[in-house]
């Protein structure tokens, strides 16, 4: 209609392409294609300033880690110990695998330089001369062009033999996982590098004091790290005057589901999912949205009654969730809640990794209870000994992995127990197979 027509040509001002900026280019995966867009230019600048002025900057302007946690990359990189006498890693983490999340890998695909830059420039700032990307195996196309374009950085000498100034050279190493959910988390992420099982470390002590081979390592997310050029070539200012006080800036959004027009939507912090629905076109035609994840699955789920919340940290979690990977799964009426859940929980059970006890049975039992409420032989006590099981992962386990398993179970129950309850008295899904589209 017109006015679904006037909404999104309004929400359309609402997009602020950086990352996205050149997405569009048939070369924007290439040196050349990068650099006319200003391409290198925050780099010169960056080697200019002192590293300790650099962090500072970085802290000013306000940016908070995009992997999910929402960390203050500034503040990471200040953490690293200074006049150690040990080398410094920077390790870029490219797993993203959370389910839902897909907004890393085409940044890298369409614009890996961006990421890059901002390799030798946090490099720079944190006095490393080794930086790893850690990168999801499975993403063969997207390993291809890192590789073309890490080799293209190495012969323009951003990276390489005096990348840093006369005498600091800089060596960047590419790393396909071999594609295991749990080495996304840093310090898995860490053991996996070093050529051991991926399984999670004790924390404290924090990468930042004991991380890649025991040495102080920042470990940052690649939309985090990418950003950080834009940030020094167009000034702190210009960043913090997208976003909120708290959550400064642009970001990307993945907005996937039942949705019109899914896809990443670059726009500031704090937008709302009304707003991200009128720019991707609404739910798909005749139906209308009933949850949806903020940032994957193991972001608590929300419903329609949250369309208005900022798509900030804080906004985030004052509704009872998190912001996470902004990764907008939407789903419409014809979505069996508990036919999700069951699916992401078998997701949670699978990737497990076994070395703490509350998630690696849990997440077993929580498989067996939704999978018997889905076949019609659930009882109402089995809904109790959900919430005890997640109630028993949540906070309980040894990474966050566990939280992430716990927390669809928990939301679910919270805005959809009815529909839990007539999986019981029903004798199984109310939903007809044949009109939704979650029943592969
Ligand atoms: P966290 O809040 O424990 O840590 C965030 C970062 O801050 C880490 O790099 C950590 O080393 C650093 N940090 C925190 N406190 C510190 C301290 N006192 N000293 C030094 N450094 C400190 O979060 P965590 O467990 O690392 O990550 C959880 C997040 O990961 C979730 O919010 C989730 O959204 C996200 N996630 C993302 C996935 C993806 O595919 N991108 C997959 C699964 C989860
Ligand atoms: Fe492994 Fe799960 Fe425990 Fe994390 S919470 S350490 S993934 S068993």
């Amino acid at each position: 209609s017109s006015d679904n027509t006037s909404a999104a040509a309004v929400a359309k001002d609402l997009l602020t392409p950086v990352l996205s900026a050149n997405w569009g280019d048939a070369d924007s995966y290439t040196l050349d294609g990068y650099r006319r867009h200003g391409g290198y230019r925050g780099l010169a600048k960056a080697l200019a300033m002192d590293p300790d002025e650099l962090i500072a900057y970085v802290k000013e302007a306000g940016l908070r880690g995009r992997g999910g946690a929402g960390f203050p990359t500034g503040m990471k990189w200040q953490f690293i110990p200074q006049g150690d006498g040990k080398p410094h890693y920077l390790v870029v983490n490219a797993d993203e695998s959370e389910p839902g999340t897909c907004k890393d890998i085409p940044l890298l695909y369409a614009n890996p330089h961006s990421l890059i830059e901002g390799i030798v420039i946090a490099c720079h700032a944190i006095r490393s001369s080794h930086a790893f990307i850690y990168l999801r195996g499975e993403v063969v196309p997207v390993l291809r062009r890192l590789h073309a374009a890490v080799a293209e950085a190495y012969a323009a000498g951003y990276v390489g033999k005096d990348a840093l100034g006369p005498g600091k050279d800089l060596e960047l190493v590419v790393h396909a996982g071999a594609g295991a959910y749990i080495c996304g988390e840093e310090t898995a992420l860490l053991d996996s590098l070093e050529g051991r099982r991926g399984q999670p470390r004790l924390r404290p002590p924090f990468p930042a004091i004991a991380g890649l081979y025991a040495s102080p390592t920042v470990v940052n997310n690649v939309e985090s790290i990418a950003s950080v050029p834009a940030i020094i070539d167009r000034g702190k200012d210009w960043f913090r005057s997208m976003g909120s006080e708290k959550s400064a800036g642009f970001t990307l959004y993945s907005l996937s589901g039942h949705v019109a027009r899914p896809g990443q939507y670059e726009a500031p912090l704090g937008i709302t999912l009304r707003q991200l629905l009128e720019l991707g076109g609404g739910m798909r035609p005749g139906h209308r949205l009933k949850f949806w994840t903020p940032g994957g699955s193991s972001t608590p789920l929300l419903t329609e009654e949250h369309l208005d919340i900022a798509l900030d940290y804080e906004g985030v979690a004052g509704a009872g969730s998190m912001l996470g990977t902004k990764a907008l799964q939407c789903f419409d009426e014809t979505t069996c809640v508990v036919r999700a859940v069951t699916r992401w929980t078998e997701f949670y059970a699978h990737e497990s990794c076994g070395k703490c006890t509350p998630c690696r049975e849990g997440t077993y039992w929580l498989v067996q209870l939704m999978r018997d409420l889905e076949a019609g032989k659930g009882s109402m006590a089995d809904l109790e000994k959900l919430l005890d099981i997640a109630d028993n992962i949540n906070g309980k386990s040894f990474c966050a992995l566990g939280d992430g398993a716990a927390a669809p179970i928990m939301s679910s129950l919270k805005h959809f127990r009815e529909e839990y309850e007539q999986h019981v008295t029903g004798g199984g899904c109310p939903f007809d197979p044949a009109k939704s589209t979650v029943w592969a």
